[in-house]
């Protein structure tokens, strides 16, 4: 179905991307423990490895990505695919840049080419959440073009939240964006 998607373009930095493998799975692991700069502490990091199991990198290569040093070690990754529900759809897993790395047009880099794969698919809309916590997620997100869904309750700072999204306590922010 994807064989036909846009290759990764040029990066930032003289960072080469390329299509995940499983053997990848270790170093992404290590970077959703360390990359979020201990949101969540232990049991977030735990939760963050559980969200990306292997199965990604084994079926959803195709429409995932990530950015290698010119030393071969991982800077960013971003993990998407198109949904099989909704023809209009694409969907973004997880991004993560690495501390060093961010704000320097990695993320929206990676994005970008996200962006044309799933409009060479043919969706017109970008879909991703992330926790009500990851205050850098949603400024990042809304910056990137992304409108926050209703929820069921607005924080303190006027933020949407979905309340027990995903599962009890699992509270989540929606994003979605037009393409
Ligand atoms: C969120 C993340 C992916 C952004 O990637 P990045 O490479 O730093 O983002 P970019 O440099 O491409 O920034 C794109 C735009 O978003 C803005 N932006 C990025 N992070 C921001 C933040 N924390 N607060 C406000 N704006 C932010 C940038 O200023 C830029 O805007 P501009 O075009 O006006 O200059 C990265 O910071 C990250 O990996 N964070 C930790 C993991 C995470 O939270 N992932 C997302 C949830 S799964």
């Amino acid at each position: 179905m994807t064989h036909d998607a846009p290759e990764p373009g040029p990066l930032p930095g003289g960072l080469t991307p390329r299509r995940p493998t499983p053997a990848d799975h270790a170093r992404i692991q290590v970077a959703l423990a360390e990359w979020w700069g201990g949101l969540g502490g232990a049991a977030g990091a735990q939760q963050r490895q559980l969200l990306v199991p292997r199965l990604f990198l084994q079926h959803f290569a195709d429409t995932s990505v990530l950015a290698e040093r010119p030393d071969g070690t991982l800077h960013a990754f971003l993990i998407g695919f198109l949904s099989q529900s909704d023809p209009e759809t694409a969907y973004i897993h997880f991004v993560g840049v690495c501390p060093d790395g961010k704000r320097s047009g990695v993320g929206s880099a990676l994005y970008a080419w996200f962006f044309g794969l799933a409009r060479s698919a043919g969706r017109s809309r970008v879909r991703c959440i992330t926790g009500p916590n990851n205050r850098d997620s949603i400024a990042y997100h809304t910056r990137m073009g992304f409108r926050l869904e209703p929820g069921d309750t607005v924080d303190g700072d006027g933020v949407p939240i979905h309340r027990d999204y995903d599962g009890p306590g699992l509270d989540r922010v929606s994003f979605v964006r037009d393409l």
